[in-house]
Formats: C-alpha cells, sequence, structure tokens
C-alpha cells in the first residue's frame, strides 16, 4: 500500500499483526494499523503516537525521518491508548518537545501517566493554528468521535485533514484488504464510532468548509483519490440512513427450527425479488459483522426463541448492540418461537420501543416449536410486506 503523504507529510506508523482483538473484542483478521504522521518543516510536528508494543518500531521510523534533527510538538489528536500510549517515552526520549493537544487531553494524561506534562503544554482549541513555517496547523474539535477529547488538524500547505479516527478501518496496510476500504470501515464505524453520528455529522459540516486534498487517519490506507466517496460513506452512516435498499435477517435458533423459518424468509424474499438478502446465525458470525448489516439495510428481522422467560442471550446481546447505537429509520419484522409460551416477539418489542422512526410490519411470525402451514403462511405474508 502506498503510505507516501506529501513531500513534507512523512508517514512513521506500524502494523500490528500480533493483535488478537482490537479494544479487546473485534476480531482483526488482518491485523491492524496504528498510524503516526511527520510534518518537516522549520519546527517539526509529530502527529500521534502508536500502541505500547511498538515503540521501538515507531520510534525507528520518526528517528529515520528526522535524520538527526528534533521534534518541537507531538499533536496528540486522540487519547486511546492505541495512539497515546508512547507519550510519556516520547516526551523523555525529546525533552525540549511540547505537546498539542485540547484541554480535556490533559487531564487524561495525567491519569494514564501521573503527569500532565506541565510547562510543555500547548493547548489548542476550535480555530487555534500551529505554525510550523511552511505548514499552519488549523485545529478543528470532534468532541465524541468518539471520546470527549478528539481534535482533528487540517494543514493548509498540503491541504491535509488529520482526522484522528475518522475515517479509519480495521486491517494492518502491509496486506492488501481483498473486500477495499468500505467493508472494515462500515465494521469499524458501527462497531466505535456508531453511537456518535450527531457528533460524526457536526464535524462532517465544519470539514465540508475545508480544502481536503488528502485525508488521514489514524487508522488504514492514506485517502488521497476520490474523497467525496468516502466523504459520503461517512455522511450516509452518521445520519443512520440506510445505505442499501434490502433486508438484513439476523437469528439464533437452538435446534434448527427458528434457523429454518429465517432461511424460508430470505429464499420467499429472493423470490419476490428483494434487492438485497442477507441472512446470519448470531451465534456462529462475527457480531459486529452483523451490526453493521442492521445498519447497512433498510430492513431488518430478527428471528429468536423465547428463553428463560425472556429471549436468547445472543439476540439479547445483539439488540442491546443496536439500542446503544441509536438504531432508527428501519423496518423492523420479527420472528419468535417458542415449544410452550412463546413471548419473543412481545419481548423483542419491547426491548426496542425506546427507538426513534421504527415501523413494524403488520404481519409477525410465530412459531410453535416448528414450522407448520400456519406459520409458513405467516413468513409469506412478512416477505410480501418486506420484499
Ligand atoms: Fe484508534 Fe479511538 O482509538
Amino acid at each position: 500500500m502506498d503510505m507516501t503523504v506529501t513531500n513534507d507529510i512523512k508517514y512513521v506508523g506500524v502494523n500490528d499483526h500480533q493483535i488478537d482483538l482490537f479494544e479487546g473484542q473485534y476480531v482483526v483478521p488482518l491485523g491492524m494499523a496504528y498510524n503516526s504522521y511527520v510534518i518537516m518543516d522549520e519546527k517539526i510536528a509529530v502527529m500521534d503516537t502508536v500502541d505500547q508494543n511498538f515503540y521501538d518500531e515507531w520510534k525507528t521510523n520518526v528517528d529515520a525521518v528526522l535524520g538527526g534533527r528534533k521534534p518541537d510538538y507531538l499533536v496528540v489528536h486522540h487519547m486511546e491508548p492505541d495512539h497515546s500510549a508512547n507519550i510519556q517515552k516520547f516526551m523523555e526520549a525529546y525533552p525540549d518537545a511540547q505537546i498539542v493537544s485540547g484541554a480535556k487531553a490533559f487531564p487524561m494524561m495525567k491519569q494514564f501517566f501521573g503527569t500532565d506534562f506541565a510547562g510543555r503544554q500547548v493547548v489548542v482549541g476550535e480555530g487555534s493554528t500551529l505554525e510550523l513555517g511552511k505548514h499552519t496547523l488549523t485545529f478543528v474539535t470532534a468532541p465524541m468521535v468518539h471520546w470527549p477529547e478528539v481534535i482533528m488538524s487540517y494543514d493548509s500547505a498540503d491541504k491535509v485533514l488529520f482526522a484522528a479516527d475518522a475515517f479509519g478501518k480495521f486491517g494492518a496496510n502491509d496486506v492488501e484488504d481483498p473486500e477495499g476500504w468500505a467493508c472494515e470501515a462500515r465494521r469499524y464505524y458501527f462497531g466505535i464510532v456508531g453511537k456518535y453520528g450527531k457528533q460524526a455529522q457536526a464535524v462532517l459540516k465544519k470539514a465540508a468548509n475545508l480544502d481536503i486534498q488528502i485525508i488521514c487517519s489514524l487508522h488504514g490506507p492514506i485517502l488521497k483519490e476520490n474523497l467525496g466517496y468516502y466523504i459520503d460513506k461517512y455522511n450516509t452512516w452518521s445520519s443512520y440512513e440506510p445505505e442499501d435498499e434490502g433486508v438484513f435477517i439476523a437469528y439464533t435458533s437452538v435446534y434448527g427450527h427458528t434457523k429454518k423459518a429465517a432461511e424460508l424468509l430470505a429464499q420467499k424474499l429472493e423470490e419476490k425479488g428483494c434487492p438485497r438478502v442477507r441472512i446470519a446465525d448470531l451465534a456462529r458470525e462475527d457480531v459486529p459483522e452483523c451490526v453493521e448489516d442492521a445498519f447497512r439495510h433498510s430492513k431488518l428481522v430478527l428471528a429468536t426463541t423465547t428463553y428463560n422467560g425472556d429471549i436468547f442471550p445472543i439476540m439479547r446481546g445483539f439488540i442491546d448492540d443496536l439500542v446503544e447505537r441509536g438504531y432508527t429509520k428501519r423496518t423492523i419484522g420479527l420472528i419468535e418461537n417458542g415449544t410452550w409460551a412463546p413471548t419473543a416477539a412481545r419481548v423483542m418489542r419491547k426491548k426496542l420501543e425506546g427507538l426513534k422512526e421504527i415501523t413494524y410490519p403488520e404481519t409477525t411470525v410465530t412459531i410453535r416449536s416448528a414450522l407448520n402451514e400456519a406459520s409458513i403462511a405467516q413468513i409469506d405474508a412478512l416477505a410480501e410486506e418486506l420484499k
């Protein structure tokens, strides 16, 4: 992957292929990249650090770019440890350097490192600038995208936006992602940033006033071409609009009967010409991938069993994932299964009741143990409503 930025801005990030779970929960089969950059000018700014396990590699990269010069600033866009872990080591290695960050970042440094680097702080806020020489950085605050202290910066000389986590994706930069940028960027967005669509929209509005030619995220590739594509995707995702017309069927199944119902619904939707159908067994597929698919499609069907007077726990967790991310602007169909007292649809409906702009089809499918003529007819009716 081409990681050159511009003549003056150099990539010094690292690729992590040792990681098992990113942020303790996301599988990353293609590894993970922690991006960092150096702006070489009369003054030198290093943009963020990397994960704690990669200090030596990162420092070697930084020093190779510095060519014996000393950095003046460490710009900290985000305090999550995948980027901030090496701040203290950096400040020890370069005792004349100052930290440039928002006011909310310094108390976090105190929490992480026991010091807020008093006397070495350059506190910036919305519209603050940092002159490096030919390059001037202008700061844009991005609160709750997805932490409160997040800032972005814009270099007007090379028209580069340093976007913090925004526009990032899962996957290291030294392996080709066969699915391109969007799939793992979408899973990253809905998993990590998804709750904060309103805040992401606010930042996109501010960014719309900037002439951006290059986006440097803290994860994933450097985006240089066709930037409208990436910005459009972020706009769709953060405004909670469906990306594709179609139905995502998410099910759990104990003995396979609910699975059969979900599969029959998928088959009927396809027969009826539904533009896009995807089906997932929540117990066996990556749940963040399923969260992504729930947001991607215009319609969702949840199929599960009554279980301990509630619903199957994996479905309960999935619904929690959607609710906490403010799932909205969708149609949700329900399929329940129960042998002696099917109540799953009612329980699911209750869990979803706080969501805004949700439409429910007239048909709810009730299966008593196994499909029969009556429940097959309900599935047909649901497919007719959702196709
Ligand atoms: Fe990549 Fe929110 O840290």
